[in-house]
Formats: C-alpha cells, structure tokens, sequence
C-alpha cells in the first residue's frame, strides 16, 4: 500500500432494506414507471457504450442548456471528483476544503498524495471569506473543492463570495470545483450561464438527487474547452454504462416529469422543516438551520442518541459526533415516512422532558 493511504478507511454502506431512509439525502421515489423499459429490449449489451453515453450528454445537454462540448458524464459525480482529483494533483500539492462539507473531496486528494487543509466554516455555516483569501494567498491551493448548497450544513453561499474565491485562486494558479448536487433545490446556479467565462471554474452536478437516479450512478462535469480536453485525456472510455445511459436520457428528455418531481420533493422538504421545527422547540440548545436542499441540519448534543433511537425504530438518519458538529442530518422522506418519523420524534422528546 502506498503510504499516503495510510490512515484511509472504508466508506461503510450497509444495505438496509427493511428501514426508512433518511440519511443519504436520496430522493424518497423511484420514477422508473416514468420509463419505457420496452426501450431496453433494443440496448447493446454486447457493445461498449459509446452511442448511449453521447445521448445521454446531448439530452444532459438539452435539458440544462449547457453546450454538449462541455459536458463529461460520469458514473457518478463521485467518479468526476476521482478524475478531477487525478488530473491536477501532483504529490505534495495544496487542496483546501471546507470543514464539513462532503467527504470525497479529501479523500480523493489524500489519494493522489496532495497535502489537505481542511478550513472550518464559521459557527453559522458561512463562509470564513477573510481567513480563505488569505490561506489562498499564502499556500497557493492547487485546487478548492466545496459543494453550494453544502452538505452537510444546507447552507447555500452568496453568489459575490464564490466570485471573490474564483478570482483569487486565478491569481495563485489554482481552480475551483463548484459541487452543485443540491442546486435544484435551491434554484437557478448564478454560476450556469457564466462557467465558461471562468478559466479556472468547474461545475458538477449529479443526476442522483432531485432527478431521483442514484443508483444509476450518473454525474456530470460542466467546465471550458481546456479544462474539457485536458480531462478527456484520463477519462475512462466507457465509464458510464449502458442501461443507466438509457434510462437517465429517457427521464432526461422528460422535462416535465422531473419539474413535477422536484415540487413534490419541495413540498416534502417544507413537511420536514415544519416536523424539525417542532421537534427543536422541545429541545433544549438544539438548533435547526436553514437549508436550501432536501436535507437539514439540527446541532444538538445527543446527536448520536438520537439517531440510535430512531434506528431502533427503523428509520435511519445520518449523525456527525465529532466535537465540532455535534448533529443529525435528516432527508426529506414520503408523507408517511414523516407521520412515522413524527410520531418517534414526539416519543424522544417526551422521555427528553422526563430527564430535564
Ligand atoms: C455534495 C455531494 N457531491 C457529490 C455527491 C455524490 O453524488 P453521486 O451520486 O453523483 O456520486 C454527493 C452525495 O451525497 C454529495 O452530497
């Protein structure tokens, strides 16, 4: 094993059938009835996958505006984090992300050997502007990686805030990745129709949250023509495969399907707010945050407590016990996963008011 692995652990999934699933910020429906599977009869499976991924980038296209030039499709933005990680970083390299904000960014660059600064948002999940521009300034970051809407805060950061990251990491040679796999839920990207005028800008986004196809594993890169070429060099050939090609570029070309879909999510995520709201009230120090995702955030002390009594209860959220966020993250589920979700709530904090 290379020494730079050293220290690495396995990101742990565990499949959980019989459990609500309210901690990996998944959409809560399929919209596989949506899709003519008759269609799948015809696929190639005896063919590598060219034909398939080049619909799916000319509908990606079509249905986000971007210019199908482009546009890298991969399996899984997880996957375009890996490639970007690997086109730019040379050992020893500076990679700055943000403390929380998703895990793969820093494991990806510990992998290619980069030196990792991890910068701590500030206590409400803003952005530390001042302390960044400096660190840039003095360790020259070869690349900065955070997602906007962030995950896991749901705080999504003023359009003027990342402008001033882009610029100073022009100056010191360095290029930022926007995550947008939340941004749907948040609105339009003020970044969309400007990442073209950026040199050292690389949006991605994912088909796995708000279009519901996490299992598919579809993720796109959207970036300039140098950038594009540059990373097509190392790009696996076939690195999406065909039946997740097929099904995404059919929902892809169903617009409104996916526009009805988002709503409903919507509405499940002001649902949820509502629930937390409530349940936080009955909490004492515990401090719910504003999201602009499928997903919130409640600091509280007994994080872990939490979660432990709602996996009991089969349903399943995501909890962080380190000592700087002590927190459960909670996605938005179905109605009747909120009832459920309710009705346990209730019960944790009626024994909560027994023990105060
Ligand atoms: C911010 C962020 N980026 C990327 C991903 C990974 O997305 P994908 O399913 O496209 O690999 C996630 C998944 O949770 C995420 O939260």
């Amino acid at each position: 094993m290379r020494k730079a692995l050293q220290g690495l652990v396995p990101y742990k999934v565990k499949p959980e059938f019989d459990m609500i699933r309210l901690d990996n910020n998944e959409a809560f429906m399929s919209l596989l009835s949506s899709v003519d599977l008759g269609n799948l009869q015809e696929t190639l499976i005896h063919r590598y996958p060219a034909e398939s991924s080049e619909a799916l980038v000319n509908a990606y296209g079509r249905f986000s505006g971007f210019p199908i030039d482009n546009i890298i499709a991969g399996n899984g933005s997880d996957e375009l984090i890996t490639i970007i990680a690997q086109y730019f970083l040379d050992p020893g390299d500076v990679v700055f992300v943000l403390e929380p904000d998703f895990s793969m960014y820093e494991k990806n660059a510990v992998v290619m050997g980069a030196e990792v600064n991890r910068i701590s948002l500030n206590d409400d999940f803003s952005l530390p502007l001042e302390k960044l521009m400096a660190e840039i300034e003095t360790r020259k970051p070869k690349l900065l990686f955070l997602s906007n809407p962030n995950n896991p805060t749901g705080q999504f950061y003023p359009e003027a805030e990342i402008e001033e990251l882009i610029s100073a990491l022009r100056q010191v040679g360095g290029v930022l990745i926007l995550d947008e796999a939340y941004i749907d839920f948040a609105g339009e990207s003020p970044f969309a129709k400007k990442v073209f005028q950026h040199e050292n800008l690389i949006l991605l986004r994912t088909a796995s949250k708000a279009m519901g196809m996490a299992a598919l594993r579809l993720g796109f890169l959207i970036a300039n023509d140098q950038i594009i070429e540059g990373i097509s060099c190392i790009k696996p050939p076939y690195n999406v495969n065909t039946v997740s090609a097929q099904i995404g570029t059919q929902l892809l070309e169903n617009p409104n399907v996916l526009d009805q879909f988002l709503l409903v999510q919507l509405n499940q995520v002001a649902e949820l707010e509502e629930i937390l709201n409530e349940f936080v009230r009955k909490i004492v120090g515990a401090k719910l945050f504003p999201s602009h995702t499928n997903f919130f955030l409640i600091k509280m002390n007994d994080a872990k407590a939490l979660a432990d009594f709602l996996y009991e209860r089969k349903i399943k959220i995501r909890f962080f016990n380190e000592d700087v966020l002590k927190a459960v993250r909670i996605s938005a589920g179905t109605k009747e996963e909120h009832a459920k979700l309710r009705t346990a709530l209730n019960e944790w904090s009626e024994m909560y008011a027994k023990r105060i």
